[in-house]
């Protein structure tokens, strides 16, 4: 049972005073590009877009970090990571914890994607001590949280996210939480070619910081950053863009083209 408290009227203006304007935009690889590929896919990004207008962030696959970070240095662009352990070191083969992943200058880390909470079981509780973890390491975490297509049926997609999103920032300080980034990602709308409506998408990023706005204020709220992902594209990107309630968006396979992806951070930069 879900026990947070909304304020159902909240004055927004107050809180937009507080809202970054700058879009985020996030590049989700996945398990997608070699050392190589993601190399030359920096070089290009980079050659067609001299200035960022937006903030940039690619996440590559963990072997890529290094190579990226290099790249990506004094160029506008931050890298982050996909996932992390919460440990800082131990018996986890296979593991790479926060603690490695901030010493080699990753800015950002992505926590609890629906791809690792299907797959790999991540529940909230490993979800919450991964965000710590990533707090404690210097780094923003991206929290993803989103419904399935059977959860929103039965259970409804604010009240799913709602509950991921309490569980997942139990015992987070106050600076903390207004430093998150939180993606709202509907399950069934990854990779599928099928997004909510704008409408949808931003009534329920609102909700997230109205729900916020109650616990923590309007100027801790008004900071985060909370943002759409889910089948964006370069010809569907921009309505989600110039919604007020949206920060910015969570781009995974329009991310990998280099020139779709310099298409939406085009379509980024003509908004402002
Ligand atoms: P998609 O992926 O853009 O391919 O739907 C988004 C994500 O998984 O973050």
């Amino acid at each position: 049972m879900v026990t947070f408290v909304f304020i159902l009227e909240y004055n927004f203006n107050e809180v937009l005073i507080f809202m970054n304007t700058r879009k985020l935009i996030i590049a989700n690889w996945k398990m997608h590009k070699t050392v190589d590929d993601s190399k030359k896919f920096i070089d290009e990004l980079i050659s067609e877009n001299k200035n960022f207008e937006c903030k940039v962030v690619i996440c590559p696959p963990f072997v890529a970090l290094g190579a990226i970070i290099q790249k990506c240095h004094d160029s506008g662009i931050y890298v982050g990571a996909q996932n992390c352990h919460f440990e800082e070191k131990g018996a986890f083969t296979g593991e790479i914890s926060a603690l490695m992943l901030g010493s080699i200058g990753v800015d950002y880390v992505i926590i609890g994607h629906s791809e690792r909470r299907t797959n790999f079981h991540e529940t909230d509780a490993i979800i919450n001590k991964k965000l710590k973890a990533v707090f404690k390491n210097h780094m923003t975490p991206i929290l993803c949280v989103g419904e399935t297509l059977e959860q929103r049926v039965n259970t409804g997609a604010t009240d799913v996210v709602m509950s991921q999103i309490e569980n997942a920032i139990d015992g987070l300080t106050s600076s903390e939480v207004a430093n998150l980034v939180i993606a709202y990602e509907p399950v069934w709308a990854i990779g599928s070619g099928k997004t909510v409506t704008v409408d949808d998408a931003s009534k329920i990023c609102s909700k997230i910081r109205n729900f916020l706005c109650s616990n923590y204020g309007a100027e801790i709220s008004g900071k985060m950053r909370i943002i759409y992902g889910g089948s964006l594209n370069e010809k569907n990107c921009k309505e989600f863009l110039k919604s007020d309630e949206l920060n910015g968006c969570l781009i995974g396979g329009s991310s990998l083209n280099v020139e779709s992806f310099s298409e939406i951070l085009n379509i980024t930069g003509e908004l402002y």
